[in-house]
């Protein structure tokens, strides 16, 4: 620790304007976990986490989840605005298991625009997944660009930029223990 003047709290910054609480978020993911065991009751399940963005939302849901899973991560990378219009993604780290015959249950932060989402979930049925489904913590509806079927769903969200709980603005506010708009950006 400095001995210097105690840091501004990062938690309680002026610029983030709280959207759900913590315990908001965990009733919630509690609902999901149940819901999904359900689902998947026959099944041994691959949650694949797409970083760095879902990596809060993940190491919550498995533990709502009361059934024999398995976790894997996969990172993709965010291209320019030329890239975006195109729908194309690029995977920076890869699945290092086979998924065929798998049933795979996809967990994404937040489903924007949609055009990750959409390119990875159809790569992923190339590969011979026995199934392919989704779980988002947020969805911010009005934004979308590509249609992305969510099956397990946290909150519909306003268009707003919105931090942690795992979601960044250049890298930070990933350790905010709820969620928040960023009121400026820049500020
Ligand atoms: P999409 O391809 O436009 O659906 O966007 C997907 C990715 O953009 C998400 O996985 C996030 O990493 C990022 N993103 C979109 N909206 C927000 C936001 O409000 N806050 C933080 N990240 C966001
Ligand atoms: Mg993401």
């Amino acid at each position: 620790m400095s001995s210097s003047a105690l840091a501004a709290s990062e938690f309680s910054n002026p610029n983030l304007e709280p959207l759900f609480t913590g315990e908001q978020i965990q009733a919630r993911i509690a609902e999901m976990g149940s819901e999904i065991a359900r689902d998947y009751r026959e099944s041994n399940p691959l949650l694949l986490g797409v970083l760095k963005g879902a990596f809060i939302f993940l190491s919550d849901l498995v533990r709502a989840i009361d059934l024999k899973v398995g976790v894997e991560f996969m990172a993709i990378s965010s291209y320019g605005a030329e890239m975006r219009t195109s729908g194309e993604v690029k995977i920076v780290k890869d699945l290092d298991v086979p998924i065929e015959g798998r049933d795979i249950l996809v967990v994404e932060d937040i489903v924007d625009t949609g055009l990750t989402l959409s390119y990875l979930l159809a790569n992923l049925r190339s590969r011979g997944a026995r199934s392919v489904k989704l779980a988002a913590l947020l969805d911010k509806w009005e934004r979308r660009e590509r249609e992305v079927h969510i099956d397990y769903l946290g909150f519909k969200i306003p268009d707003a930029f919105v931090v942690g709980y795992g979601l960044d603005y250049a890298e930070r506010y990933r350790n905010l223990p709820y969620i928040a708009v960023l009121k400026d950006p820049n500020a």
